[in-house]
């Protein structure tokens, strides 16, 4: 078990235009932890993890597993085991040697391998799966003995490359509970890579948000949700996206289409972008005080349903999403009143850097 350090750490693929594909990296993984790093596809993940396996250099920087500096020991001595996204499973082995073959190659006694398999066989439900081979077993098998292969090296850190985009939808979720339960049990510090939001916020102690290899904010689920740095995590976490609207600003408030939201803290500013996340706003008496939305789109989800609009708000038109309870919802075209729910969390970003204003 370890923890695992990158300080400033850099990957800079060169080129024509050279790609800062991960971009002076700070974070810091403590002893036991699931950290999920998450972003959009092309934002540094895969080459993040790959350096800390060694498979991929350090240009600048450094990492450190368990207080010791690995930057340029060889990915073999690193005591860390990753598993693919594409699980590379080797097929003309059965299970057992699939799982048991790092410890031969590192010239284990057979019976400690055996035992070993044995037992990470137990953990992953592969018992009676020992003797096929790979291509006789489901995605879901094999992922697993992804897994296991990984598991019986005993490693200080588990890597884990989107594990389950081979998965489909319903094997996706059962598998991301079983992987969420094994590490508790094991407590081995695991990052753990994905471009999927709603994975990585089930899963994660805390989650690191990626954007063109640069770190945007590392925080528990709940803290990312609630307290987004900046625009791009406010709009990556959650999902309907959080709406993120330009409002100006008077003597009283951000001004939001015939509603003030009192601000905690004065600005400078004419105008600030409002975040508001879709629970948080609804619909109201036509009547009442609020926004005049143009419904465009209803998705109906049984007990909650979302309502898609455009709704004026001084000069501009913002696109608009709400939740409401799934019983009584608008139709197409029709014009509805949107209101904040009480007590309401809207979230305040500079219009020039995004970054987030109120506390
Ligand atoms: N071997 C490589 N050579 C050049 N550019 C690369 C290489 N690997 C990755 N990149 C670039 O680095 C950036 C990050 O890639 P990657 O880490 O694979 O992103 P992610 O895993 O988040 O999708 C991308 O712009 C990608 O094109
Ligand atoms: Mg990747």
């Amino acid at each position: 078990m370890a923890e695992v350090h990158y300080r400033d750490a850099s990957r800079v693929f060169p080129g024509s235009t050279p790609v800062r594909a991960v971009d002076a990296l700070n974070l810091q993984v403590a002893d036991g932890e699931f950290l999920v790093l998450v972003g959009p596809s092309g934002s540094g993940k895969s080459t993040a993890l790959r350096m800390l396996a060694g498979l991929e250099d350090v240009d600048e920087g450094t990492i450190s597993v368990g207080g010791r500096d690995v930057t340029d020991i060889p990915a073999r001595d690193r005591d860390i085991a990753m598993v693919f996204q594409s699980y590379a499973l080797y097929p003309h082995m059965n299970v057992a040697d699939n799982m048991g073959f790092a410890l031969k190659l590192r010239r284990r006694p057979r019976t400690e391998i055996t035992e070993r398999v044995a037992e990470a066989a137990r953990l992953l439900d592969l018992t009676p799966y020992l003797d096929r081979r790979p291509a006789a077993l489901s995605g879901g098998q094999r992922q697993r003995v992804a897994m296991g292969r990984a598991i019986v090296r005993e490693p200080a850190v588990f890597l884990m490359d989107e594990p389950l985009s081979n998965l489909d939808a319903q094997l996706r979720v059962e598998t991301r509970a079983n992987i969420t339960a094994l590490q508790t049990k094991l407590s081995t510090t695991t990052l753990y890579v994905t471009h999927d939001q709603v994975e990585a916020m089930t899963m994660g102690h805390r989650v690191a948000v990626l954007r063109e290899g640069r770190l945007q904010q590392c925080d528990t689920p709940r803290a990312l949700y609630d307290r987004p740095a900046n625009t791009f995590v406010a709009g990556f976490i959650g999902s309907p996206a959080m709406n993120l609207l330009t409002v100006p600003i008077s003597p009283y408030g951000a001004e939001l289409g015939g509603l003030t939201v009192p601000l905690t803290r004065a600005s400078h500013r004419s105008r600030l972008i409002l975040g508001v996340r879709p629970e948080a706003l609804r619909l109201v008496d036509i009547t009442d005080p609020g926004m005049l939305m143009t419904v465009e789109l209803v998705e109906e989800l049984g007990a909650d349903a979302y309502v898609y609009g455009r709704a004026r708000l001084g000069a501009t038109t913002e696109r608009i999403v709400v939740r409401t309870p799934g019983s009584r919802t608008p139709s197409y075209g029709q014009q509805v009143r949107v209101g904040l729910n009480q007590p309401h969390t809207v979230h305040l970003f500079d219009p020039d850097t995004g970054e987030r204003v109120n506390p």
